[in-house]
């Protein structure tokens, strides 16, 4: 595909359908996403693919914790108990990913897709070690936008969540990752269920204007 459509494309999708991905092509993009740039090439980054019969446990259990009102407690907001700038805070507010859903009065679409994982069939948890510098966030950031990128290339849909980290201890327990590593985030990866509501374009969030976003100085 060309670049910029591939580019264009790679929006959220928040209900994929039954179809599994093929685990070769799977490990086809996250190897090349291994190509990503990092901090003096220090690759922080694990990936671990679950899918199948421990993705569906997962999927119980997770759903089970906010059915009885358990606290979400990813792993990041613990580490760095975020203090959100305005800034970001008013974008949210203003532009952020529930907005449409709220103003079309489907907030329910939104909290039903994030609960139920998206109905993703393969979703590739991020790692990085919990001795890490925030330099190693980023890291993972860009890898993560490699396997997005090279995914939609190869005709998948993404959507990366952090509520598919909430509860890490369970995603630890499924997806056999070490205590000595941070569960940093979650992407499914699949094919993207058109005649879902809440994949609806109607509910696809704009961007800030560029002026509020750019300055150049000369
Ligand atoms: C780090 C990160 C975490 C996200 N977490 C969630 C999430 O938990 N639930 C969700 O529905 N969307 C989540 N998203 C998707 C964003 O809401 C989405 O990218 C944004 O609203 C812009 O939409 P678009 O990518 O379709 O343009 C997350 C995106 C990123 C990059």
């Amino acid at each position: 595909m060309e670049f910029n459509d591939v580019y264009d494309q790679e929006r959220v999708t928040r209900k994929f359908t039954n179809r599994k991905v093929n685990e070769k092509l799977l490990a086809k993009i996250i190897k090349k996403a291994q190509q990503s740039p990092s901090l003096l090439n220090s690759q922080p980054w694990k990936a671990y693919v679950l899918t199948g019969e421990p993705l569906k446990c997962l999927k119980k259990d997770v759903k089970k914790q906010i059915d009885d009102g358990a606290e979400p407690h990813e792993d990041f907001a613990r580490m760095q108990s975020l203090q959100w700038d305005a800034y970001p805070s008013q974008s949210m507010a203003v532009v952020g990913a529930s907005q449409p859903y709220f103003f079309h009065n489907k907030m329910d679409l939104f909290k039903n897709s994030n609960d139920t994982m998206f109905n993703a069939q393969d979703v590739v948890f991020l790692t990085i070690p919990k001795a890490s510098p925030a330099w190693s966030v980023f890291d993972l950031g860009i890898f993560s936008q490699s396997i997005m990128l090279l995914a939609v290339d190869e005709g998948l849909a993404v959507m990366p969540a952090h509520s598919m980290v909430s509860f890490p201890e369970l995603v630890r327990k499924y997806a056999e990752i070490p205590n000595s590593e941070i569960v940093g985030m979650a992407i499914g990866l699949g094919y993207k269920d058109k005649t879902a509501e809440v994949n609806d374009p109607k509910f696809i969030p704009d961007r800030l204007p560029f002026e509020k976003i750019y300055k150049l100085v000369k």
